[in-house]
């Protein structure tokens, strides 16, 4: 199985960035954790981090000729995009939304993701965690699917 995990704007700056918030890993030491953690599972991890809508979207686009499935934290991009969410529904493969914080348990404009009702699932809360569950989500729901 092929996975990419799709980090939106502002997650390049992870470790530095409002840490008490989102942790004090970077995103290298994220990615580099995720891709152990495939080794470990038998999926191949590949990564993606843009601070450009346009760009997050056409790695969407592109993802099912290459990938069985996404992990994907849009972050600001969350609230905000139409354009993303319309490309994530008509993806062909599954994603999943990650954030790190509980964006639930947030301020009141976080709460709402427009994302996620393209996605198969969210999960929330759980710093970077998350995307090892998001990971997990995907095999769970690939084989699934398989045994329908
Ligand atoms: C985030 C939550 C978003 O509200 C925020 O804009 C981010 C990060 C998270 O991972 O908790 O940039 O997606």
């Amino acid at each position: 199985m092929r996975i990419l995990v799709i980090h939106g704007p502002n997650l390049n700056l992870l470790g530095r960035r409002e840490p008490e918030i989102y942790g004090t890993t970077s995103l290298e030491q994220i990615n580099q954790d995720l891709m152990e953690y495939g080794r470990n599972h038998s999926v191949e991890v590949h990564f993606f981090q843009s601070n450009h809508e346009g760009e997050l979207i056409e790695r969407i686009q592109q993802a099912a000729e290459h990938y069985d499935g996404l992990v994907i934290n849009p972050a600001g991009y969350t609230h905000t995009s139409v354009a993303l969410r319309d490309a994530l529904q008509s993806c062909s493969i599954p994603a999943v939304e990650v954030h790190l914080s509980n964006i639930h348990a947030r301020e009141e404009f976080r709460r709402h993701s427009i994302t996620a009702a393209a996605c198969i699932g969210q999960i929330s809360g759980f710093g970077a965690n998350g995307y090892k569950l998001g990971i997990q989500a995907l095999l769970f729901f690939n084989r699934g699917c398989k045994s329908h």
